[in-house]
C-alpha cells in the first residue's frame, strides 16, 4: 500500500527527454509506481490462480549430482553462427546477453572461440613450463600448482572481433548474436608473477610468449610489465574447475586484454626480449589501416556499453514504465558512469550502476523509462575511470579504420517503434 500519495509521486519527474526517469526511482517510489503503472488486472490475476497447481499435487524430481536449469529455460543457449562444414569445431559461440541479467556469465554460457577444437587434456599429464630468459626454467604439474596461494578476481573477457557485425552492418538479430563475444566470470588461480619470481628473470626479459596446448597452438605475446602486474594462471571459473572449452585445466587470464591473449590450455611460457610476431598476431588480431599498414599488439579492449533490455528483436507489450538495463566495461579500468538516451542522443541521463563496480569487469547499469507509446531511440554511452568515453559509430570507425574487424566499440542504438518492436539502427 502506498498510503498518502502526492501528485509528484504519481508522475515522476523526467530527467531526460522522451521519458527517462531518475535512476533511483524504483528505490524511492517503487510501490507507488507499480500502482500507478496500470498493472491493472494484477489483483484479479492473483485471485484467479489455481488453488493447488499440478506441481503441488505430486512428487517432483529428486536430488541430483549436478544441477541443471529448468526445462522451461531450454532456449537459453550459446548462439552459434554458420558453422564451417569442413571444420565444424572451429569458430565461435556467443553469450545470449538478452536472456541474462546481473554481471556474471554462467559457465555453460561463456562465449567460445576455437581456432582448432577443444583438446581433451588429461590434467595429470599436463605441465606448465616457463623457460627462455629466466635464471632457472621450471615446469609444474597440477599438484605442484595447487599448493600455491591463489587469488580470485571478477573480470570480463571479450574477443577483439566482438561487435564486428555492428561495425559493418545493422543486423536485426539479437544483442547476443551481435555483441555476445563478451562474458564475465570470477577467475581463481595463481598470479603469474609468483611463478616468474621462482624462475627468476634474466637480462633482456621484456615480453612473454604464451602457447596453448590445442592442435593449432595459439601463440600470443604479452608485455612483461603486464605479465608481472595482474595476469593469472586460472584454474577455476565461478568456483568450479575451468570448463574444457575455456581452457581446462588452465588458461591465462590477462585482464582487460583482447580474448585471444587469455591463452587457453596454456602449457608453455617463454620469456623473451621481443614479441613473437606469431601467426596469431600477424595473420589476424592486427588492425588493418586505410594506408595498408596494420597496428600490432593493440591488446587493451576499449570502453563500451550496450543496452540488453530492451534490445533488438524484443517487443514491448504496452506503454508504461520499463527498466532499461545493460552492461558496460572497459579494459582500461572501472566504469565511472553510464549515460542513457531515449531520444536518439538529444538528451542523456545517468544510469544507476549496480555494484560491485570493479575494474576490467562487466558492470550492470539500470534506469527507469516511461514509454509513452511513441517512437523512441535508446542508447547507452559509457565513461571509464581513466576518462575514456565510448565513441559514436563515426568516431569508432575513424579510430581503427573501416577495413578491420577488431576493437569496435561504437554506441549501439535501438529504435522502439509505436508497435513496441525494437530494431537495430544507427544514430
Ligand atoms: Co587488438
Amino acid at each position: 500500500m502506498s498510503g498518502d500519495k502526492t501528485d509528484a509521486a504519481d508522475e515522476p519527474e523526467q530527467v531526460a527527454g522522451n521519458g527517462l526517469l531518475h535512476r533511483r526511482l524504483f528505490l524511492t517510489q517503487g510501490l507507488t509506481l507499480a500502482g500507478a503503472l496500470g498493472v491493472a488486472g494484477q489483483a484479479s490475476a492473483q485471485t484467479a490462480l489455481p488453488k493447488r497447481p499440478d506441481w503441488m499435487t505430486r512428487q517432483g524430481a529428486g536430488l541430483s549430482g549436478y544441477g541443471q536449469p529448468s526445462k522451461f529455460e531450454e532456449g537459453v543457449k550459446r548462439l552459434t553462427g554458420q558453422p564451417n562444414p569442413l571444420f565444424p569445431s572451429v569458430g565461435s559461440t556467443r553469450t545470449p546477453l538478452e536472456k541474462l541479467n546481473g554481471m556474471i556469465t554462467p559457465n555453460g554460457l561463456h562465449f567460445e572461440r576455437h581456432h582448432s577444437s577443444v583438446p581433451d587434456i588429461n590434467p595429470d599429464a599436463h605441465r606448465l613450463l616457463i623457460h627462455g630468459l629466466v635464471r632457472k626454467p621450471l615446469a609444474w604439474d597440477m599438484s605442484a600448482l595447487a599448493r600455491y596461494p591463489m587469488t580470485s578476481v571478477i573480470r570480463f573477457i571479450e574477443c577483439s572481433g566482438n561487435s564486428g557485425a555492428a561495425k559493418r552492418n545493422v543486423p536485426q538479430t539479437s544483442v547476443g548474436q551481435i555483441h555476445g563475444l563478451v562474458s564475465c566470470s570470477e577467475w581463481t588461480g595463481i598470479k603469474l608473477s609468483h611463478l616468474l619470481d621462482e624462475t627468476g628473470l634474466a637480462d633482456g626479459a621484456s615480453w612473454i610468449i604464451a602457447e596453448g596446448a590445442e592442435a593449432s597452438s595459439m601463440v600470443r605475446s604479452i608485455p612483461l610489465e603486464t605479465a608481472l602486474d595482474d595476469v593469472i594462471v586460472a584454474l577455476y571459473q565461478n568456483g568450479e574447475r575451468i570448463r574444457p572449452e575455456q581452457g581446462y585445466p588452465m588458461r591465462l587470464l590477462v585482464p582487460g586484454c583482447e580474448g585471444s591473449v587469455n591463452v587457453k590450455w596454456v602449457h608453455r611460457i617463454k620469456v623473451v626480449s621481443e614479441p613473437g610476431d606469431s601467426r596469431d598476431e600477424t595473420g589476424q588480431y592486427t588492425d588493418l589501416m586505410a594506408d595498408g599498414r596494420a597496428l600490432k599488439y593493440t591488446l587493451l579492449m576499449d570502453v563500451k556499453s550496450l543496452i540488453t533490455h530492451p534490445s533488438v528483436s524484443m517487443k514491448l507489450a504496452q506503454p508504461g514504465v520499463y527498466e532499461v538495463s545493460g552492461l558496460a566495461w572497459s579494459g582500461h579500468g572501472a566504469i565511472r558512469r553510464v549515460e542513457v538516451t531515449a531520444d536518439g542522443g538529444k538528451s542523456w541521463a545517468d544510469a544507476e550502476l549496480s555494484g560491485p563496480v570493479l575494474p576490467k569487469c562487466l558492470t550492470r547499469f539500470r534506469i527507469p523509462w516511461s514509454w509513452t507509446g511513441g517512437p523512441a531511440t535508446l542508447a547507452s554511452r559509457a565513461i571509464d575511470d581513466r576518462g575514456n568515453v565510448q565513441p559514436t559509430h563515426e568516431v569508432a570507425i575513424a579510430r581503427y579504420g573501416e577495413i578491420g574487424a577488431y576493437h569496435y566499440n561504437g554506441i549501439q542504438p535501438w529504435a522502439v517503434a509505436q508497435t513496441g518492436e525494437v530494431a537495430n539502427v544507427r544514430m
